[in-house]
């Protein structure tokens, strides 16, 4: 029998049995792309972000080899909240029997919408919900990002911790920021009330 090292972490009060999560993105668009990636060895998995409607995204080609890596802009491609909640669902009866949390993603484009988003995702019951500040790659929709402005990205977070119970969130911040250590103190500490901030790398994709 071969030796196998624990390599399960703690994550805002979460047993993650593997350190490594799943991003938002392409593969958390189903329930069955979330089930294999779980099975291919991720902790958890985090669905894609969704908004408070269903978004086309920007149209084809939405992703670019530029001979030294690829670029992409998917523009923010989601079926909107409520139809999210279904797609949570599903996923989380797929991945309950092989103990992977699913984690939920949100975006917005006030600290209104956010806290609404937030209150119907929460009915799906996901393990965690990321806050996705930091991906208004879709022209001008959003104005400045949430997440260049302490006090804006703090703001957000306590609209959407006050409307999801006991649910931990996590923000995802930007890291194309003067000083990330301020916005990430901000939504962790009193004035946010974040369980988690997760930088968001170079790589950028929505
Ligand atoms: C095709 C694609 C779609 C993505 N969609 C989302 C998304 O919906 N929400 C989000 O927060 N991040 C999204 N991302 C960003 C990833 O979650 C991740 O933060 C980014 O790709 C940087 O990580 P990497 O360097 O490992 O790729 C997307 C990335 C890609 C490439």
């Amino acid at each position: 029998m071969s030796f196998q090292p624990d390599l399960s972490i703690e994550l805002c009060g979460l047993t993650l049995k593997k350190p490594l999560v799943l991003a938002s993105g392409v593969m958390g668009t189903s329930a069955t792309l979330l089930k294999r990636v779980a099975l291919g060895g991720a902790g958890a998995v985090t669905a894609k972000s969704c908004g408070p409607v269903a978004r086309a995204g920007h149209p084809n080609p939405v992703m670019v080899d530029w001979g030294h890596g690829l670029l992409n802009a998917i523009g923010l491609t989601n079926p909107g909240a409520e139809e999210e909640v279904d797609l949570l669902a599903a996923a989380r009866e797929v991945l309950a029997p092989l103990g992977v949390p699913l984690f939920a993603s949100i975006f917005a484009g006030t600290e209104e919408e956010f806290a609404q988003v937030a209150g119907v995702i929460a009915g799906a019951k996901p393990a965690l919900i990321e806050v996705n500040i930091s991906c208004p790659n879709v022209r001008d929709d959003f104005g400045t990002p949430f997440a260049a402005i302490p006090e804006t990205a703090a703001a957000v977070t306590r609209a959407v911790k006050g409307a999801v119970g006991d649910i931990p969130i996590a923000v995802k911040l930007a890291p194309n920021v003067p000083d990330i250590g301020r916005i990430a103190a901000a939504v962790v500490g009193g004035r946010g009330g974040c369980d988690h901030g997760s930088e968001h790398y170079a790589g950028y994709g929505d």
